[in-house]
């Protein structure tokens, strides 16, 4: 087993008397994509600033790239990248000089700057805009620019805070691309989002917190297992045809203000040819049929309770 590229442990923050983090556990291995998710509020932010050195944690162990938190941040510091969920991105500056700026601030960085930033400016699609100030960037522009900035340096552990948070579909597929490249080339992504399907898309292990506290951790197939499974869902016109049809389905679940019946099925055409067959048996029929597959909404509701943390300071 190769070391993890991230290790946490019991990791606990608060802020005055409010436990924010209340010992978090995960390891996210190298070349690999781990994505936190979980409602606003839940701590997601507070563990990227702690795992980049910008917030202390107040409890348990870290290890980012082999180097541990609390008494090496700055060989953690040299091997990160990080896209904060506030873009950094300076305004004064065009996108061009913003990415140059990255570079003379990089000691990594030897020679090559101006093809780095050339082939930066072209990868995110913002080569005809290179050239003027950022303050006149739409938000998409700036988050674009904002994770440019991150690879400069060629990070091999890239933390993104809700990368695509504002970005249009056609953006996010570029950014989702962007990191399955980094992650063939071996970087190690840590990702927080909101986006159950960028998790789905891109995770190769995901984790939802809930409240300071990991509430679930697995693949996104193994969480989506998690939860009832596929099934058909069949509305009827009144009562007494659903009356009827729950007749017919013994095995299914009935949801009576809805008029439907949720029949368990695999979801392939002989399981739902059948059903149909057997509802024709009995000269009943549906006013809709749909064939459900849980996703991971399905996933983040089940497990968060419905619920976002409103904050009452
Ligand atoms: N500097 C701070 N001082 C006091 N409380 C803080 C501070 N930073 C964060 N918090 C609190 O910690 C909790 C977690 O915040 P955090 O920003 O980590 O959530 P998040 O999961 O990133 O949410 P979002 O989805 O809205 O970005 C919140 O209740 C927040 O108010
Ligand atoms: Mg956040």
């Amino acid at each position: 087993m190769t070391t993890p590229a991230i290790s946490v442990s019991g990791l606990r923050k608060e802020y005055k008397d409010k436990t924010v983090l209340d010992g978090v556990d995960f390891d996210v291995h190298a070349g690999t994509v781990f994505c936190l998710l979980g409602p606003n509020g839940a701590g997601k932010t507070t563990t990227v600033n702690v795992l980049t050195t910008l917030v202390q944690a107040d409890g348990g162990t870290v290890r980012v790239a082999g180097h541990d938190l609390a008494t090496d941040a700055r060989a953690v510091r040299a091997a990160i990248g990080v896209t904060g969920q506030f873009a950094a991105v300076d305004e004064l500056l065009t996108g061009r000089e913003n990415l140059q700026l990255m570079v003379d601030l990089n000691r990594r960085v030897a020679g090559d700057g101006a093809r780095i930033v050339a082939d930066l400016l072209d990868r995110f699609e913002l080569a005809a805009s290179a050239d003027k100030p950022t303050s006149t960037y739409s938000g998409g522009m700036r988050r674009k620019l904002d994770l440019a900035m991150t690879l400069v340096g060629g990070p091999r552990i890239i933390f993104l805070d809700e990368p695509t948070t504002g970005l249009d579909p056609r953006s996010r597929r570029t950014l989702w691309s962007i990191v399955r490249e980094l992650v063939a080339d071996g970087a190690t992504i840590f990702l927080t989002t909101q986006y159950l399907e960028e998790a789905d898309q891109l995770a190769d292990r995901l984790a939802v917190l809930e409240r300071g506290r990991l509430v679930a951790q697995g693949t996104p197939d193994e969480l989506k297992r998690l939860i009832p499974g596929t099934h058909v869902r069949l509305r009827f016109a009144n009562a007494a045809e659903l009356d009827a049809a729950a007749g017919v389905f013994p095995e299914a679940a009935r949801d009576d203000d809805a008029l439907a019946l949720r029949v368990p099925a695999d979801g392939g055409t002989q399981s739902l040819r059948a059903l149909l067959d057997r509802l024709d048996e009995h000269s009943l029929s549906a006013e809709e049929c749909s064939v459900r597959t849980p996703d991971l909404d399905d996933v983040f509701l089940a497990l968060t309770g419905h619920t976002t943390e409103v904050d009452t300071k």
